[in-house]
């Protein structure tokens, strides 16, 4: 019989936060504002996409604290469970302001003031990750808060200035009393929160969480929450059981092995990105345009999968490269590719019962090269319009093989394949291309939508394959827009 727990437990500020009797589906955000009237944390959007809400959470993992900023918004309370919540309320000490407070202050970095918790909230958490941040870190902690008054120039250089004219240090001595006091909660428990009506399961093993999914096939998988969370919040969808996977450690880890990066299910974008860097740099450029820091910190590339959005930006990615996913149930487990998965809108393979264990991505192979480019309004923190990926080998002027997928065509991510079919095994020149762009309507009848039109996705597909033709033809040129920022 499993050892059930029916109460989270978490550090708030410096001490040991019990709760008992919420909705299994209660946000932190609304926890804070509502049950603790700490309402120095903002509520913007109330989605994921401002950051007024940021708040920063700290994880014990082997004996280390790992800091990272988090969308009170979109985050279940529930989740917090065994770790630190760090809050606007919690940063000052004896009444003296943190560090990054002052620098807010001193560079003038605040108008209204509306988006300011958030920001401080952001650069605290960079501050615990960097003790001297670079422009690029500053940049890409603060892609998810929006300021509309102050201008990011004074904000930028409240960040580079955090502590200065001293060195920025980490209290070692705090640190320690924090990790003691996370090992004073009991998390070897299996989770169980309900109000009669919804249930919220947080198993600790794949055994507990497959006997979980055999009692209940319908239940969804909660991995980030950046999307489930939401539904819920802003299509008041109804979840009558959720299952956090979050604290499986057997999701958890990420492995290389001969020329394969497996990831597991709860591994989030930020813990893969360093070893996707490594395995391609278009991918890590791709991923460090994937939502904001705040959603990267949370989501993951397997709930980006299962999501089965048609707009999921690392999909097309992954079909071309001819990742697998790993499907297990309680007895049995099959490999399927990426590109089969997906079926229908937002309609994927997956059988009641089962869930994905890992997503197995393969090398860049030699000789291949792969472009991925998407088209959104803004750089940073912006859904795809479109997203194309190209997985091509040229030799002697030869296309020797290719792979071409395209995001916000079409219903799911999909394989151009009339596309690919005029291009494979013909000379790599404008008139093949010509021909083969004309085939993306053999493949494709995108929809007009709010982001945009139809006719202008098809022009913007047929564009980006004449993209991937100058930059391979041109490999010196600068021709995306982070070259030049
Ligand atoms: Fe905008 Fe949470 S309120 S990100
Ligand atoms: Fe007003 Fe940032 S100071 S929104």
């Amino acid at each position: 019989m499993d050892n059930i727990s029916r109460t989270i437990q978490f550090i708030l500020g410096d001490k040991v936060h019990t709760v008992t009797n919420i909705s299994p589906y209660m946000t932190v955000l609304e926890y804070l504002r509502n049950y603790l009237k700490y309402c120095g944390t903002k509520e913007g959007c109330g989605s994921g996409d401002c950051g007024a809400c940021t708040v920063v959470t700290g994880e014990l993992v082997h004996e280390k604290l790992y800091y990272k900023s988090v969308n009170a918004c979109i985050t279940f309370l529930a989740t917090l469970h065994g770790k630190q919540l760090i809050t606007i309320e919690n940063l000052t000490e004896n009444n003296q302001l943190h560090p990054v407070q002052q620098a807010m202050i001193d560079f003038n970095a605040s108008q209204c003031g509306f988006c300011t918790p958030g920001i401080v909230m952001t650069l605290y958490a960079l501050t615990k990750n960097y003790s001297v941040p670079t422009k690029k870190q500053i940049f890409a902690a603060l892609a998810g808060n929006l300021c509309r008054c102050t201008g990011y120039r004074a904000i930028v250089d409240a960040a580079a200035n955090i502590g200065k004219p001293m060195r920025y240090e980490i209290n070692a001595e705090y640190e320690l009393y924090v990790i003691n006091k996370l090992k004073e909660i009991d998390t070897n428990a299996l989770l169980h929160l309900t109000n009669g009506t919804n249930h919220y399961f947080a198993p600790k093993t794949i055994e507990q969480l497959t006997k979980l999914l055999t009692q209940y096939p319908d239940a969804y998988l909660l991995a980030g929450g950046t999307d489930l969370a939401l539904q819920v919040k802003q299509n008041h969808m109804f979840l009558k059981t959720v299952i956090y996977i979050g604290n499986v450690n057997a999701l958890k880890f990420i492995k290389k092995h001969d020329n394969i990066l497996s990831i597991r299910a709860a591994v989030t974008y930020q813990e893969c990105l360093p070893l996707l860097k490594k395995q391609s740099p278009e991918l890590a450029q791709l991923l460090e345009r994937f939502g904001s820091q705040q959603i990267r910190n949370q989501g993951t590339i397997v709930g980006n999968i299962a999501n089965a959005s048609p707009v999921g930006d690392m999909l097309p990615a992954l079909m071309v490269l001819d990742a697998q996913l790993t499907l297990c149930q309680a007895c049995s487990s099959r490999q399927i590719p990426v590109a089969d998965f997906f079926l229908n809108y937002k309609v994927t393979d997956l059988q009641s019962g089962e869930f994905i264990q890992s997503v197995e991505i393969p090398d860049v192979k030699p000789g291949y090269q792969l472009k991925v480019y998407k088209i959104s309004k803004r750089i940073d923190d912006d859904i795809s319009t479109v997203l194309a990926a190209l997985y091509l080998k040229i030799e002697n002027k030869f296309i020797k093989d290719i792979y071409i997928a395209f995001g916000g065509m079409a219903a799911i991510p999909k394989r151009a394949h009339c596309c690919e079919n005029a291009l494979c095994n013909k000379v790599w020149s404008e008139e093949t291309l010509v021909v083969a762009a004309e085939q993306l309507a053999c493949d494709y009848a995108p929809l007009t939508d709010v982001r945009a039109s139809a006719s202008y996705r098809m022009l913007v597909a047929k564009n980006l394959l004449w993209k991937c033709f100058f930059e391979i033809n041109n490999p010196a040129s600068f021709s995306r827009v982070t070259d030049y920022a």
